[in-house]
Order: C-alpha cells, then structure tokens, then sequence
C-alpha cells in the first residue's frame, strides 16, 4: 500500500514504540494521529514531525476511559472523513505475584490493554466498514508464547488481544478489512525497564525496529497481509 496520505491512529504514541511508529509512518507520508495521555511527549512527537514536514494531529487521549476513545474516533471523523489504520499500542506493564495480586492494578491493566484495544476496534470498524477498506495492528507480546512468572495478569491481557484480533479478523475479511498482530520481545523502551530489568540495555532491540516493521507489512501489495510477526532480540531464546 501506498501510505502517503493515508490516516493512522497510533494510540501510545508519546514514547517508546508507538512514537518510532508514529515518525516512521510519517516519514512515509501518512496523516498520523498522536493519541497519549501526556501531552508535552506528543508535542515533541509533532516537532520531530514537522521537522520534515511530515502531517500529524494531537489527540490527547486516557485509552482507560470510554469517553475519551469516542472523542478520538469522532474528532477524526470530523477533520478527516475517514480512517484508514489503526494501530492500538498503548499499554503498561505492572508486575507482581499473582497471589496477591492487587485488584485494582488488574483493572488497570486490562482496561489500558484489552478494554481499550477492544473499543478502538470497535469505533474503527465503524468507520472502517461502510468504507469497505482498513487495517488494524495490534501490538501483542512474545509473552503470549511464553510463561513468565509474576507476569500473568499482563500476560492474560495480551492473550485476550490474540483472541479477539483472530476473531475479528475472520470476521471483518468480507468487509475488506485486514487485521495483524506483532509479537514483540524486548524493546528498549520504559517499560522493558520495569517488566524485565534483568535483561542488558544493550542487547534490546530499539523501537525504530518494530515501526519498520509495521511499515514492511504495510507496504506489501495489495495482494499480501502478514498475519503476525514475531520479532525479538537476537540473543533471546528462539522459539
Ligand atoms: N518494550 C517491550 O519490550 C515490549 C514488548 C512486547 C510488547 N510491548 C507492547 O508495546 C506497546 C508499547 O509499549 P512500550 O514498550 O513502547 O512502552 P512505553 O514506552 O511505556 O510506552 C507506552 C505508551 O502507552 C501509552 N499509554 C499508557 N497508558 C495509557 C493510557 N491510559 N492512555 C493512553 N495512552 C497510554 C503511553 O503514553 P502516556 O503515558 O503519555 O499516556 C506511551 O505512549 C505496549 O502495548 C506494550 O505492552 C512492549
């Protein structure tokens, strides 16, 4: 596909991941709709935009709360008429034994990590499916194929990703609309820092990584989708 002028929502787009996708989507031409809470990282995510005259929109936006979700489909609504791709990003990590793991860090996990990928799929289709075209990505995690302890709540929102993503994407294919999932596996990102502090800086794959990668998937012709994509450090396990 040819990207240039095409809209994306990334959501999580003020750091790690979802702000190298966000440039590299531009780099390529798309209209690349910032969603975060933080506002003063997606004004820097927009300079570095601008920077080469790339085209890009804040939204700021809590993917833990309904009301702000349909504001950011409706806004794009509104200024652009369309939507092309959605990219649900937005995530956290909290960690803990599951023995006493705390209710409200379960909520608030599930609510950032699934809840949310739920509702923006489901305004995208809204839109995506009268237009007979669009591609939604979900980032899921190499922790789906794996059993990290302290880790099964993440884990557990992750793999509800995976189901719903399968699902849908049988679902929608008479619509035209195509679904992947991307498995990354230690990212130099802030929250590799606080879910596997055990691992070296040095051997995390940067974030531009998985933004090029979306970008090798989305690129292809229009005959081709890639599924899913597993991609980790070259000194983890592979497999
Ligand atoms: N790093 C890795 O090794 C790795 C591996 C596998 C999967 N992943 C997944 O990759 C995605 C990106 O993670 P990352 O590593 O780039 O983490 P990160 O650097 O901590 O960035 C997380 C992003 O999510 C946003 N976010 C968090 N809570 C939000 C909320 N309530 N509403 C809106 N946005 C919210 C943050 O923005 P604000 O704080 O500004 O809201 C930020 O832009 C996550 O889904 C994560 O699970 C990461």
């Amino acid at each position: 596909m040819d990207l240039n002028n095409k809209t994306v929502i990334v959501t999580g787009a003020s750091k790690g991941i979802g702000r190298a996708i966000s440039i590299e989507l531009a780099k390529e031409g798309a209209i690349v709709v910032l969603a975060a809470r933080t506002k003063e990282k997606l004004i820097e995510v927009k300079k570095n935009i601008d920077s080469f005259n790339g085209k890009s929109l804040i939204v700021p936006a809590d993917m833990s709360r309904e009301e702000d979700i349909l504001k950011l489909f409706s806004k794009v609504k509104e200024e652009f008429g369309k939507l092309d791709i959605l990219i649900n990003n937005a995530g956290i990590f909290i960690g803990g034994n599951l023995v006493d793991f705390d209710i409200s860090d379960y909520e608030k996990i599930m609510n950032v990590n699934f809840k949310a990928v739920f509702l923006c799929c489901q305004q995208a289709l809204k839109i995506m499916i009268p237009q007979k075209n669009g591609f939604i990505i979900n980032i899921s995690s190499n922790v789906v194929f794996k059993g990290y302890p302290q880790q099964a709540i993440y884990s557990a929102s992750k793999n509800a990703v995976v189901g719903l993503s399968k699902s849908m994407a049988n679902e929608v294919q008479k619509d035209g609309i195509s679904v992947a999932l991307i498995h990354p596996g230690g990212v130099d990102t802030e929250l590799i820092d606080s879910a596997r502090p055990d691992i070296n800086k040095s051997d995390l794959m940067p974030p531009e990584d998985i933004a090029k990668t979306i970008i090798y998937m989305l690129k292809l012709s229009d005959n081709s989708w890639v599924d899913e994509i597993i991609i980790r450090r070259r000194t983890a396990k592979p497999f």
